[in-house]
């Protein structure tokens, strides 16, 4: 322990002056190495004394003083030794109180930051769970707009699915018969030659009144529309059945050119009533998703194509692939979106239909689905020059 450290709880101001009193002669206290002098005492003279003050058996500072008086100057070192004991006593108890301070607030200190990081914890907490309530609601309530347009297309899928059954089976013998049908005329044609050189009057006579030359012509052509129309009944019918089978929740790996031609197929009617349909399909690849959905999609924005058209126009859809995604594009020429609906018409329930004829649901539902295969859909529009939609739908490589 150094001097000035004993000497820091008990000195008083101007020692030295109170020790020149005691001593008769002037006298101040210095360190070991007479760098610290107690007070402002200035150096005394040259033949002033250096007694050693002692503390635990050790020279830590020296009493200077010119005085003479052996028995004072001793009573003085005895004194300052004494007042040196003290002061380490003090010195101790002061350093264990500041150390005892000291650890309480560095406690207080640990105490206040768990205290600040859990309260930062729960912040976080509420808000995230606060965010995962959006989500969720968000989430609730695309499904609740999907359940609504699944629902419609599910009672049109079942009733797809009665009629299918009902109808697949005259299709197929329609179709059987069919070509039984074009087989037999190839056997009336092979005898219209001997029957028309047989020389018979009466025979050659009662073909021609009959037409037959016109009858044998016109048959297979006959024949084989009917064949094309079965063919057609049979896949609308089946492609009907994909497209409302929204409630199918499986992923399936699909060339998404197909879904198009099937929902163009369900819509043909509403479409060649108002437009020529154009399809300019690139080749895709096989993309893992929910079919079913998809042509929900496509047949939604068909379906608003077709009721854009104020006079004849034209839907175009075009498809093409890169590495990363499938861009589907749905263009049509119809009555455009006006600028300051544009911004709604995603919104649910957004319609500009009459009542009754459009609830406001189908772009709608079709963002939903575009969003949930991780895609998106833009629209851009002109006042009575046409609308596009495009589609982006990203190829993960564990969607192939
Ligand atoms: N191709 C388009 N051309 C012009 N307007 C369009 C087109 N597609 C959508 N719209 C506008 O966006 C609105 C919303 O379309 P959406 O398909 O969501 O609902 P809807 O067709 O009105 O009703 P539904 O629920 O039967 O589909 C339509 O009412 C129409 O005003
Ligand atoms: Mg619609």
């Amino acid at each position: 322990m150094s001097l000035r450290e004993l000497l820091s709880g008990v000195v008083p101001d101007k020692l030295s002056a109170a020790l020149a009193v005691l001593l008769c002669s002037p006298a101040r206290i210095v360190s070991v190495d007479g760098a610290w002098v107690m007070d402002d005492t200035p150096p005394l003279a040259e033949n002033a004394r250096r007694l050693p003050l002692a503390h635990d058996l050790e020279t830590v500072g020296y009493l200077e003083t010119t005085a003479k008086d052996e028995a004072r100057v001793r009573a003085v070192t005895i004194i300052m030794e004494s007042f040196m004991r003290s002061g380490a006593r003090y010195f101790m108890a002061s350093e264990m109180h500041i150390e005892v301070v000291k650890s309480d607030y560095e406690e207080l200190q640990r105490k206040h930051a768990a205290l600040a990081e859990s309260e930062a914890r729960y912040k976080a907490l509420a808000e995230n769970l606060e965010a995962r309530v959006k989500e969720q609601v968000h989430t609730i309530a695309s499904a609740h707009r999907q359940l609504y347009q699944a629902e419609k297309l599910a009672s049109v899928g079942q009733l797809a699915a009665g009629v299918a059954h009902e109808i697949n089976n005259p299709i197929g013998f329609i179709r059987s018969n069919l070509g039984t049908a074009q087989s037999y005329v190839q056997k009336f044609q092979s005898v219209a030659e001997p029957v028309r050189s047989s020389g018979n009057a009466a025979l050659v006579s009662a073909w021609q009144a009959a037409d037959l030359d016109f009858v044998l012509e016109d048959f297979p052509s006959l024949l084989q529309e009917s064949v094309a129309g079965a063919d057609r009944v049979a896949r609308i019918v089946s492609d009907l059945k994909g497209i409302s089978s929204v409630d199918k929740t499986e992923d399936e790996i699909v060339n998404l050119n197909d879904s198009i031609r099937s929902a163009c197929n369900v819509a043909a009617r509403q479409i060649n009533d108002h437009a020529d349909l154009e399809l300019a399909l690139g080749e895709l690849p096989p993309l893992r998703c929910k079919a079913g959905h998809l042509g929900q999609v496509f047949l939604n924005l068909l379906l608003n194509a077709a009721q854009a058209m104020h006079k004849r126009g034209k839907i175009r859809i075009q498809s093409r692939a890169d590495n990363e995604q499938i861009v589907i594009l749905f263009s049509d020429t119809g009555c455009g979106i006006q600028p300051e609906v544009l911004p709604r018409i995603f919104d649910p329930f957004f319609t500009t239909r009459d009542v009754g004829s459009g609830i406001g649901l189908g772009l709608t539902v079709s963002r939903d689905i575009i969003t949930a295969h991780g895609g998106s859909i833009e629209v851009s529009s002109e006042l009575n020059v046409g609308t596009t939609f495009t589609i982006h739908l990203p190829i993960k490589q564990e969607n192939r």
